[in-house]
């Protein structure tokens, strides 16, 4: 069996770029959690590419912003089977670790990946940054930390992104302000049992997350899909969101966003996560 038969390589996929990113060892190996990786972004890459295809053409290409990027797996690999071959358009990788981002921008030049940015700056500063453009066709983030995932979709909102495809990473936020108010929870009502022991609060607030973003997007003028990505991780990071561009956006999903903000308590992040939502 070859090497690219082994590891479930995509056709035409570059064992070079694989070597480049250290997924592949010099010599062609691969070790359990590369392999994993590699799995879920090739995974992660076919759902993308079936929505790039939808975007409809233009002379400049598509253009993609991944939020949290990391080393930028996803988007070479990306790059490598669809906006290469497709000789336009643009990739932009949103990190905020610098080394990473400069790692980055070497690797892509030394390849040639010549329509790809990346970007030293926060999820939540990306809106406002002139080395983007007003209009982005799709956002992802696979695995952005915490908020980043939120911030995001604001992003995608404000660039009236076609498509959002993001797979949660971990989430604190909706859990902090649950653990903050338990006691009086308690006291209210007996759903608060849901997330009285620490591991449930964390569960439940993740999973509450994901729910809100759902409805949130919904609210906005997306119609949204939840499958798993792939069934290798554990099942909180492996939620795929993929939320479809409308225009129509849902009053019942707005209230029923608020209503769950209020029943859980957590009304406060409205102003903060939810803004614009329709009356
Ligand atoms: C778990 S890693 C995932 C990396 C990559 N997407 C992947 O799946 O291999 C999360 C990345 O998000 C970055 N990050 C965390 N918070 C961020 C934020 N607010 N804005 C942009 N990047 C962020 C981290 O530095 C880290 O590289």
């Amino acid at each position: 069996m070859s090497v690219a038969e082994q590891l479930d390589l995509k056709p035409g996929q570059s064992l070079e770029l694989l070597k480049e990113l250290h997924i592949l060892t010099r010599d062609g190996r691969i070790n359990q959690d590369s392999r994993r990786k590699l799995k879920q972004v090739n995974h992660l890459v076919q759902f993308i590419e079936k929505v790039l295809h939808e975007v409809p053409e233009s002379a400049s290409g598509p253009t993609l912003a991944d939020h949290g990027a990391g080393k930028s797996y996803l988007g070479f690999i990306l790059y490598d089977l669809y906006f290469k071959a497709l000789g336009k358009g643009h990739i932009y990788g949103i990190e905020t670790r610098a080394e990473l981002v400069e790692k980055s921008t070497a690797l892509a030049r030394k390849l040639g990946f010549d329509r790809m940015s990346f970007l030293a700056i926060s999820a939540a500063d990306a809106s406002q940054a002139e080395a983007l453009p007003a209009q982005i066709d799709v956002v992802t983030a696979l695995h952005a930390c915490d908020t980043a995932t939120d911030d995001a979709i604001a992003f995608g909102l404000r660039k009236q992104a076609k498509f959002m495809v993001l797979v949660p990473c971990c989430q604190a936020e909706v859990a902090a302000c649950l653990r903050q108010d338990k006691a009086l929870a308690l006291a209210r009502t007996p759903l608060a049992e849901l997330w009285r022991h620490p591991l449930h609060t964390r569960e439940l607030g993740s999973q509450l997350t994901n729910v809100l973003r759902c409805l949130y997007l919904e609210a906005m003028g997306y119609q949204v899909t939840v499958t798993e990505l792939v069934g290798w991780e554990h099942s909180l990071k492996n939620e795929l969101i993929v939320a479809r561009r409308t225009g129509q956006r849902k009053r019942s999903a707005a209230a029923r966003l608020r209503a769950i903000l209020a029943e859980f308590g957590l009304g406060g992040l409205e102003a903060l996560r939810y803004p614009g939502l329709p009356d």
